[in-house]
């Protein structure tokens, strides 16, 4: 049988497959941040579809980390575990496992969104959205660490499976951890050791509070592509001490909202930006048409190719003892196999080829070597800021 499908433990997480839902936002929960009907019946489709285990879209730990995407998960408050615990049984009831993402979004959001300036380790502006952060005080920071730790708490008393935390992606941990984000010249800034502070604050407080026996893993960025922006090198011996800190998985991404979507790779559908997000709606005329001039004729976003992340899987795999997570670009099973049988990776995250069809896993169980449906139009993100998740395969709405 293809190792794809064997029973693996990651301390009290018992999976039946390799195959896991990475997260991705549905905009599924109601203003408070409670999830919402469509969500369960989200998930109920993905178990139904063989996952694994399902990671939630990403979810707040403060207030003030919210997205600018519509419906945005919850976790900043006790007030959410009844609503957790009925969404973590619902999932086990259904054969799958389940991990909430915990976020805050730092600068890549908007002052509307957090209800507060947004923060960051530094006060670089943000080129896509315009923002502004103030730079973040030592109080800010230890809030912040302790927000994360409550939260993980939560979870944990939720029922869930384990916990992520979200390091990747150009979100407030992953500025820490990027230099040109984070230009700091106290303890928390310079360093490898000193931008990861924060990490090793978060994993320690998180531990404590969860226990040693609960899985918590972690999102990074094996890179992104801005100027002056985290490298491959540093990425691996930043996953290396995660390792040594105790991390129970670490999940292998990459880019910023900076770098033109290379989390995504694929078509930047600059159109239905343009016309969705209302950041740009409110741009007149002329700045609309230097925009998709300056897309397609000279940013010419990277084409997509699969498991463009490999690479960077690869190097973090040889640097750490616990499991990696591969993501990006897995749309061929056999692809797949031929990585989890070389033991480049030990699962395969994905997630645009489960919105395209929830029951790719269960295609892939039963023989199918199909690829993916999903053809990397990207819609289905662009349009995150006002709908909730689903795919729009190439035709905008
Ligand atoms: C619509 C959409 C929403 C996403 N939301 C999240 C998220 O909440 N947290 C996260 O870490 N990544 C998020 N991602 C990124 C995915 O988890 C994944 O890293 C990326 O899409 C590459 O994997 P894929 O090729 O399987 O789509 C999102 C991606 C998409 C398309
Ligand atoms: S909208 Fe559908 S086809 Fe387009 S990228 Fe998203 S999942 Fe893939």
């Amino acid at each position: 049988m293809s190792r794809i499908f064997e029973e693996t433990v990651i301390k009290t997480l018992r999976l039946k497959n390799r195959l896991v839902r990475s997260a991705t936002h549905e905009g599924m929960s109601d203003e408070r941040g409670f999830p919402e009907g469509k969500l369960f019946s989200l998930y109920e489709e993905l178990a139904a579809g063989g996952i694994g285990l399902i990671i939630t879209g990403e979810a707040y730990v403060c207030r003030d980390g919210n997205s600018f995407f519509k419906g945005m998960l919850g976790i900043d408050r006790d007030e959410f575990i009844p609503a957790y615990r009925k969404l973590a049984s619902f999932v086990h009831e259904r054969g799958a496992k389940i991990a909430m993402q915990l976020v805050h979004c730092g600068r890549q959001t908007t002052s509307e969104a957090a209800g507060a300036q947004p923060i960051a380790p530094s006060a670089i502006k943000e080129k896509t959205l315009f923002t502004r952060p103030r730079a973040m005080t030592e109080d800010d920071i230890e809030r912040i660490i302790e927000a994360f730790a409550q939260a993980a708490r939560r979870v944990k008393e939720s029922g869930f499976d384990a916990v992520q935390i979200h390091a990747a992606h150009g979100y407030l941990i992953n500025e820490f951890l990027c230099p040109h984000t984070n230009r700091r010249k106290d303890r928390w800034g310079g360093s490898i050791e000193n931008r990861m502070r924060i990490v090793s604050g978060i994993y320690s407080r998180c531990r404590r509070l969860v226990g040693d026996d609960f899985p918590i893993l972690i999102k990074i960025n094996g890179y992104d592509k801005k100027r002056g922006g985290l490298e491959l090198k540093e990425s691996v011996v930043m996953a290396g001490m995660m390792s040594g800190m105790g991390f129970d998985g670490i999940e292998v991404s990459c880019g910023i909202f900076e770098d033109n979507m290379s989390t995504l790779r694929g078509d930047v559908p600059v159109e239905a930006v343009l016309d969705d997000w209302d950041i740009y709606r409110k741009k007149n005329f002329a700045y609309r048409a230097y925009m998709r001039y300056f897309y397609r004729r000279i940013i010419n976003p990277e084409p997509f190719s699969q498991a463009y992340n490999l690479e960077a899987a690869r190097a973090v795999k040889k640097a750490v003892n616990v499991p990696v997570f591969l993501v990006g670009g897995m749309v061929d099973p056999a692809l797949m196999e031929r990585i989890i049988g070389k033991g480049d990776a030990d699962y395969i995250c994905l997630s645009r080829s489960l919105i395209a069809n929830p029951g790719f896993p269960k295609k892939i169980l039963g023989g199918s070597r199909e690829p993916s449906r999903c053809v990397h139009c990207n819609l289905c993100m662009a349009y995150l800021t006002k709908r909730s998740l689903r795919c729009y395969n190439g035709s905008r709405i």
